[in-house]
């Protein structure tokens, strides 16, 4: 598996609603971009033209088209608040989202989860999956939110600092607890029932 990661070029600019930034990984021993299978792997902001791209990726991953429509109906709402692609000789090959999630009752703080990400089939257990969950926790950090919740397995996401969510307070819809993690970029109390943005209920994701 590809080494991490010591740099992260990330730019933006405030002229769209959606974030244009874009992230580059080095690998800390080469100092090259990371690469994998002798390609080299760039982690960045997507754009229009890699929906397509992404709608395939998320329906060949996913047993129905629910992911894809939820990531559709998240840009249509401004709720794709950041959105990555990992690019390899030119093609898409992984994608990443986060939206805004609430508590009830409300807090300050400001949260995200991570949800959906998938990788080409044929470009699995190389890393890629890795990039992407680090470039956007470290969006989500250079972003200023407080934290970032996700649905999935502790042992995967266990590597990239989610912890037991209800360890801090955090409760979740979905009937589950040790998989309903939360990694923290602050330390302010968190506390309440995370919702996800609405979009996700609405296609029963
Ligand atoms: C989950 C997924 C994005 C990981 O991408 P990836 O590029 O293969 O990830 P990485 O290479 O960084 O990590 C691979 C490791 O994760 C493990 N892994 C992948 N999915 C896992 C899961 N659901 N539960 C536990 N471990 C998992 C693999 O076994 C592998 O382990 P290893 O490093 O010990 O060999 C990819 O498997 C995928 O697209 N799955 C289908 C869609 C999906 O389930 N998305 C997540 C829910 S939204």
């Amino acid at each position: 598996m590809a080494q991490f990661l010591n740099r992260l070029d990330y730019g933006r600019t405030e002229d769209s609603s959606l974030l244009k930034f874009y992230c580059i990984f080095q690998n800390s021993e080469s100092g090259n971009i990371g690469t994998i299978q002798n390609m080299d792997i760039i982690v960045r902001n997507e754009t229009p033209e890699d929906y397509k791209a992404i709608e395939e990726i998320l329906c060949a991953a996913f047993p129905s088209d629910a992911e894809s429509k939820v990531v559709n109906a998240l840009r249509a709402n401004g709720h794709a608040t950041i959105s990555l692609v990992a690019v390899g000789d030119g093609r898409i090959l992984g994608h990443i989202l986060f939206s805004p999630v609430h508590t009830h009752p409300p807090t300050p703080q400001k949260g995200l989860g991570l949800a959906p990400m998938a990788v080409h089939a044929d470009f699995r257990s190389h890393g890629i999956g890795s990039q992407l969950i680090r470039a956007g926790l470290q969006a989500c950090h250079d972003l200023q939110y407080d934290y970032c919740v996700v649905l999935g397995s502790p042992k995967y996401y266990g590597r990239f600092g989610f912890e037991k969510a209800s360890t801090f307070n955090l409760q979740n819809e979905y009937g589950v607890d040790d998989e309903f993690m939360v990694t923290r970029f602050t330390t302010l109390p968190l506390g309440g029932l995370v919702k996800y943005s609405p979009e996700f209920a609405f296609f029963s994701v």
